[in-house]
């Protein structure tokens, strides 16, 4: 990470912390639709742990644990994990969750092929590198058992904020405060060299709408 990485990572842990403190459970309690569709996929698959990256305070997480699956929450935001294990104990799930305060751009405290599943809802499209992103789908990848499935999502070229706000390079723009990494086409397919690519699914949430991808990876067997 050079010198302005850091310094805009920083900025950014503080003002997830500092949005998370000021609206608390901001994304609701209703799991989002690609929450719904992994559960899918990794049901599919047999799979059982699940690993959710950039958890915030936890829709998702808190879904797939009602769905049965255990799951490990991670988020560089302590604010966030605290209200998603307080949304945990009061949903009667705290068994099947455990958190973890993480930056993606360390590697995962987890062993080689320990999980069944990942689940990263806009997190890779956060202010990360394109280097950084590959280190994290890296790590992804080893600790995923053969024939486990990686969802995520993330913003990409074509939506509206695509180019608006204050360019940081490497398709980062800082838009009221949060920076987003706007995907190319081409680092979705360079993410999945050596896994089976098995969906790019193009969607849209919220009302400006933000344009998205689904992606759906699976490590080979
Ligand atoms: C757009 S929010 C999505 C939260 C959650 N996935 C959801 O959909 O409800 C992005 C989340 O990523 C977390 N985040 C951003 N950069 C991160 C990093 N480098 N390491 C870990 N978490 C990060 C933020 O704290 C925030 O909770």
């Amino acid at each position: 990470m050079n010198g302005h990485e850091r310094e805009l990572a920083e900025a950014q842990r503080e003002h997830w912390q500092h949005t998370y403190g000021s609206h608390p459970g901001m994304y609701g309690q209703a799991p989002s639709a690609p929450a719904r569709h992994a559960a899918i996929v990794f049901r599919a698959s047999g799979g059982r742990e699940v690993l959710e990256l950039g958890a915030g305070h936890g829709r998702d997480t808190l879904f797939f644990a009602r769905e049965g699956f255990t799951v490990q929450a991670t988020d560089f935001s302590a604010t966030g994990l605290e209200q998603l294990r307080q949304a945990a104990r009061d949903q009667d799930v705290a068994e099947r969750v455990a958190t973890v305060v993480h930056d993606v751009r360390e590697p995962l405290p987890l062993a080689d092929a320990s999980v069944d599943g990942v689940f990263a809802h806009l997190l890779l499209c956060m202010a990360l590198s394109s280097e950084e992103i590959h280190g994290v789908v890296g790590e992804i990848r080893r600790v995923l058992r053969p024939g486990g499935s990686l969802v995520y999502t993330v913003r990409h070229t074509g939506d509206a904020h695509y180019g608006a706000g204050t360019a940081h390079g490497d398709d980062i723009y800082e838009h009221g405060g949060f920076a987003v990494h706007f995907f190319p086409r081409h680092l979705v397919d360079t993410l999945a060299d050596g896994w089976t690519l098995d969906e790019v699914h193009a969607f849209e949430e919220g009302e400006l709408p933000r344009r998205l991808w689904r992606v759906t990876q699976t490590v080979p067997r």
